[in-house]
């Protein structure tokens, strides 16, 4: 049986085949959308002509290793296809993303982007987003009034749980913004539309991991094939 490496793979093998020359692409990031960049990267490498803009430095090192030519979104603010993971995404094309840290890079590439194609292996696809801890990225100013207050906001939708200031060893995680990321346990989201809008009226709050209204498609790959939801 595949790994689950082999399946971020087939995945994002699949995805390579959206790849037309001379795309503007959005390059997402963690373990899949690196599988995503080293295959495109054998493309480019053959002949392929693409410019990328990367959602994290992460993803800009990779792609700068492997030969991917890179440009940002003020030189080239329009993008045609973004190829990115998710941590999880229901059958609506509804996503919880920012496990990586790099959620508020990816959101605005992919609100630049025509299309956004997520990959990931079938493990992701769940009835309901939530079992996920939902990522939050604040500033650091009054990061326990923002706390609270995003304790608030989820209380009036009858979410409650514990959330968690990420680390990286002993001191916190630092975004590539310079901003902290809370991760949020509040259970089953019955309306992530709802809790979006509600995140985002919390001044203290940059940006959080729920994706609405961005994806376009769902490559998913599991021990019996490559499945495609959306298109
Ligand atoms: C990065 O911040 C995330 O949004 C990733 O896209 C997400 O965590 C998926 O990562 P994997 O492909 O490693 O599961």
């Amino acid at each position: 049986m595949a790994d689950a490496a082999e399946l971020k793979r087939e995945a994002a093998r699949e995805a390579l085949g959206e790849v037309r020359d001379g795309m503007r692409l959005g390059i997402g990031s963690g373990s899949t959308a690196e599988a995503f960049v080293k295959l495109l990267g054998e493309q480019v490498a053959s002949g392929l002509k693409v410019i990328g803009v990367p959602t994290s430095s992460r993803t800009a090192a990779l792609c700068e290793e492997v030969g991917v030519s890179l440009t940002t979104l003020d030189e080239t603010p329009e993008l045609d296809l973004t190829i990115d993971g998710a941590d999880e995404t229901d059958g609506d094309l509804r996503l919880v993303k920012g496990g990586g840290g790099a959620l508020l890079r990816e959101k605005i590439v992919a609100a630049a982007s025509r299309r956004m194609i997520v990959i990931a292996d079938e493990s992701k696809l769940v009835d309901a987003l939530g079992a996920f801890p939902l990522p939050i990225e604040v500033n650091g100013f009054g990061l326990t009034a923002t706390v609270l207050a995003i304790e608030k906001v989820a209380a009036a939708q009858g979410l409650a749980g514990t959330i968690m200031l990420r680390k990286r060893g002993e001191e916190p995680f630092i975004t590539d913004g310079g901003h902290l990321i809370l991760d949020a346990s509040f259970g089953l989201i019955r309306d992530p539309e709802a809790l979006s809008v509600a995140l985002h009226a919390v001044p203290g709050v940059v940006e959080h991991g729920l994706f609405i209204g961005l994806a376009q498609e769902l490559i998913l790959a599991g021990p019996s094939g490559v499945r495609r939801i959306g298109r």
